[in-house]
C-alpha cells in the first residue's frame, strides 16, 4: 500500500473540485493504497462531508508559517485541522518559485506538526544537474531548515525535481533510486514520496522503486481515469 496524494493545484473550478471529490469516493474508494486529496482551500469542507465515512483524507496545499496574527489571506495550519484536514503540503516548487524561502518552508511545517497534522515537505532541484554533488547541494539547501525546525518528528518528503513537474519527463529510475537512497541517508525520519509527471504511462516503472512509500499526482489527478489507472498501477 502506497500513499497516493492527489494535488488539486488551480486546474479546477471549486464547482469542478467538488464533482471530481464525489466521483472519486465513488470510483476509488476501494483502492489499496491510501489516498489523500488536496483540492484548494474553499473545497475544504464540502470535501470533507463528501469523504466522510471513507478511507480518502484531506490535505491542503499550503499553509501559513504563523500561528496567527495578522497576515492577510493566509490560513493557518490550525485552522485547516478544524477544517478536517489530516495532511499539509509544504515547500512544493510553486509555492517557492514565488519566492516562499525554504526558511519559511521549514517554518510551515513546524506549524503542520504543531496542529497535529502531517507535513508533507517537498524539495527539488530546478534544472538537471550534471553531477550528483551539485544535486545534493541544492537539496540540503532546502532540507537542513526542515531538518532543525522538525528534529525527529516523522513527515514525508516528497522528492519533486522542477523539471519534472508537468513536462511528461522523469528521471531515470536509476536516477531516482540513487537520489532517494541519499534522501533516505540525510534523512531517516521522513518516508518518502516522489512526484512529478506521475502519469498511466510512468507509474508501473516508478512504482518498482522500493524507497518509495507514494507519490505526488499533480495534473493527473484532475483527471478520474487517468487517477484511477494510477491507483491501479500501483501497490
Ligand atoms: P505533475 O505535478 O504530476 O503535473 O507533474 C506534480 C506536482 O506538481 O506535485
Amino acid at each position: 500500500m502506497k500513499l497516493i496524494i492527489a494535488n488539486f493545484k488551480m486546474q479546477l473550478t471549486l464547482h469542478e473540485e467538488l464533482t471530481l471529490c464525489t466521483d472519486l469516493k465513488k470510483e476509488c474508494v476501494d483502492s489499496k493504497n491510501k489516498i489523500i486529496v488536496c483540492p484548494s482551500f474553499p473545497a475544504l469542507l464540502a470535501a470533507r462531508t463528501i469523504f466522510e465515512k471513507t478511507e480518502i483524507s484531506l490535505g491542503a496545499q499550503t499553509c501559513s508559517e504563523y500561528n496567527k496574527g495578522p497576515y492577510t489571506g493566509q490560513v493557518s495550519a490550525l485552522s485547516l485541522a478544524q477544517a478536517g484536514c489530516s495532511y499539509v503540503l509544504a515547500g512544493h516548487s510553486e509555492q517557492r518559485s514565488q519566492s516562499v524561502t525554504s526558511q519559511q518552508v521549514a517554518q510551515q511545517a513546524l506549524q503542520i506538526t504543531q496542529a497535529g497534522l502531517i507535513p508533507v515537505v517537498c524539495i527539488g532541484e530546478s534544472k538537471q544537474h550534471d553531477t550528483f554533488t551539485n544535486l545534493e547541494k541544492e537539496l540540503l539547501e532546502q532540507l537542513l531548515p526542515v531538518h532543525e525546525a522538525l528534529g525527529k518528528t516523522p513527515f514525508y518528503l516528497a522528492y519533486e525535481p522542477v523539471w519534472a513537474i508537468g513536462t511528461q519527463k522523469t528521471p531515470s529510475i536509476k536516477e531516482l533510486t540513487e537520489t532517494l537512497a541519499w534522501l533516505k541517508f540525510t534523512t531517516p525520519t521522513a518516508g518518502l514520496l516522489y512526484g512529478g509527471s506521475v502519469t498511466p504511462e510512468t507509474s508501473s516503472a516508478l512504482q518498482t522503486i522500493a524507497l518509495l512509500n507514494g507519490f505526488l499526482v499533480g495534473g493527473a489527478s484532475t483527471n478520474l481515469q487517468k487517477f484511477k489507472k494510477i491507483l491501479s498501477l500501483i501497490h
